[in-house]
């Protein structure tokens, strides 16, 4: 998508470790028109699928969610995060490894937006090794509710996330895909 694309050139920077900071326009201070935009790109790779709900993890995958949501018409849930590991049997779970950041996060789902007919599609901001939207299959498992694939903002193409997912029969549709963040250069993918 050309538009994210020069965003990232534009605005994002990379930190050491193979971080790439876009909190100029994605996940701390948002471009709502581009946001918009990524929403309905979402909304044009999965039309037909039958979708009936967006999930997402908490925090950085709600705003593209919310926009890939109102684009396809249908709810949101973003899964929320907790340290704690405390049981509830209304939610579905997850535990959810960081690798980035070094934690687990259990992750859950209220059973009363779950519904065993939904058709749902996973959106995030990055995928990188995979573990939110491991964990967001983990709880469409539970509950058995099908699967269309993930919508991934920026996949980190060099990670093992969207490979893994792929070789599993997951869809996944990437908006921008990064070949490699060495010293500090961004560097795409070519466009399939
Ligand atoms: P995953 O995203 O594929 O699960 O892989 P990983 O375990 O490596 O990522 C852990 C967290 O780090 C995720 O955020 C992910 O979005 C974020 N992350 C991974 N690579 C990058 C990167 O290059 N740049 C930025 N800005 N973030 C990255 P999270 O823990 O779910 O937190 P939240 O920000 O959504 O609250």
């Amino acid at each position: 998508m050309k538009e994210l694309k020069e965003k990232i050139e534009q605005y994002g920077t990379v930190l050491p470790g193979n971080v790439l900071k876009v909190d100029a326009f994605l996940n701390h201070q948002v471009d709502p028109e581009l946001m918009l935009h990524i929403g309905q790109e979402f909304a044009k790779r999965f039309a037909n699928e039958g979708i009936t709900k967006v999930w997402t993890v908490e925090s950085s995958g709600i705003a593209p969610a919310v926009f890939t949501g109102l684009a396809m018409k249908v709810p949101v849930i973003f899964a929320r995060k907790h340290k704690s590991l405390t049981l509830n049997n209304d939610m579905y779970t997850a535990d959810v490894y960081s690798y980035t950041k070094k934690t687990t996060n259990r992750i859950s789902i209220s059973k009363k937006y779950v519904d065993s007919s939904d058709k749902i599609l996973m959106i995030d901001d990055f995928l990188a090794n995979g573990q939110a939207v491991e964990g967001m299959l983990e709880i469409a498992d539970q509950a058995g509710v099908d699967v269309a694939g993930a919508g991934i903002v920026i996949e980190k193409s060099f990670q093992p996330g969207a490979n893994e997912l792929k070789d599993r029969g997951i869809r996944v549709e990437s908006l921008a895909r990064i070949k490699s963040l060495d010293n500090g250069k961004v560097e795409f993918m070519p466009e399939q």
